[in-house]
């Protein structure tokens, strides 16, 4: 997925420390996703995503983790009225000179998806988050607030990095012509909290020469540690999503072909609020 990984191990990582992280990360992230150079979001992450989240025209939808508002302007771009919150206050500057320049009426807070306290209950009709409830060191929390935050019958979609193949053992095996050809999956149940190291693997090498890799703080959690905390929310479970590209895409983005053969790089998911 992305280059040069690798990993530092601090005992915890507190929700300050994720907002610093994120601060430093900011800049060259927002400019790298802004060049379309996460290319697993555009070519393989965010169809899926869109598809499982549907028809969002006239919804008050809340962004929980919205970074610097790519996905946040897309869903304003479909229809709904949006709101923006991030832990990191660079990102939210980003996404509100963003805003500025092309305005399409989302307003955006700094602001813990652990405590969101400045919305009243039941504020939205659906929340969506894409690739950040992954990114905190309380996930129960950050769920148990969007509930709060919902409608009845209200949505909820998010997405994380597969919980059972990018465990902390993760890595390929290559075939005699260094195809990466099967995965490796270990350490499932390890709690170690980490900050990872890398880069968008298809930004092009001489940039990546240039700038700091990213350093994200990464909070390993089971399949089981995603799902029970929101049913005993009181969330009803909808849909899981295993976003597997197509043998067209993989012949339009080769390096799309090994998330066909070996494992799925994201999962999606879609519970509502009864
Ligand atoms: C991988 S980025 C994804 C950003 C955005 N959703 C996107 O798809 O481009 C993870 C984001 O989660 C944010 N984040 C981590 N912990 C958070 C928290 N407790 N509350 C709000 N945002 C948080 C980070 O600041 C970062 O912007």
């Amino acid at each position: 997925m992305n280059t040069h990984r690798s990993k530092s191990n601090p005992e915890t990582i507190t929700e300050g420390e994720v907002s610093r992280h994120w601060d430093d990360n900011a800049d060259v992230w927002t400019e790298h996703v802004r060049k379309g150079w996460d290319t697993f979001r555009e070519h393989l992450n965010n169809p899926a995503f869109l598809k499982l989240v549907g028809n969002l025209k006239g919804k008050t939808v809340l962004d929980a983790g919205c970074g610097e508002g790519y996905n946040t302007r897309i869903f304003a771009r479909m229809g709904a009225k949006m709101t923006g919150i991030d832990i990191s206050p660079r990102l939210i500057e980003h996404a509100r000179q963003a805003e500025k320049r092309e305005p399409l009426g989302i307003r955006y807070e700094t602001a813990s998806f652990t405590n969101l306290s400045i919305f009243r209950d039941e504020s939205f009709d659906t929340v969506v988050s894409t690739m950040a409830l992954m990114d905190s060191p309380d996930f129960d929390k950050g769920v148990a607030e969007i509930y709060r935050l919902l409608k009845k019958n209200g949505d909820f979609f998010f997405s994380v990095s597969h919980p059972c193949f990018m465990t902390r053992g993760f890595g390929w095996v290559t075939d005699r012509q260094n195809n990466q050809e099967k995965l490796t999956v270990s350490g499932y149940f390890s709690k170690t909290q980490r900050v990872e190291h890398w880069q968008f693997s298809q930004a092009p090498e001489e940039i990546k020469k240039q700038v700091e890799q990213f350093a994200i703080p990464v909070f390993p959690r089971t399949l089981a540690e995603y799902i029970n905390p929101l049913v005993s929310t009181g969330f009803v479970l909808k849909k899981m999503v295993e976003p597997r590209p197509s043998a067209a895409d993989c012949r339009e983005h080769p390096y799309l072909q090994k998330w066909r053969d070996a494992g799925s790089l994201f999962l999606h998911i879609h519970c509502v609020k009864p």
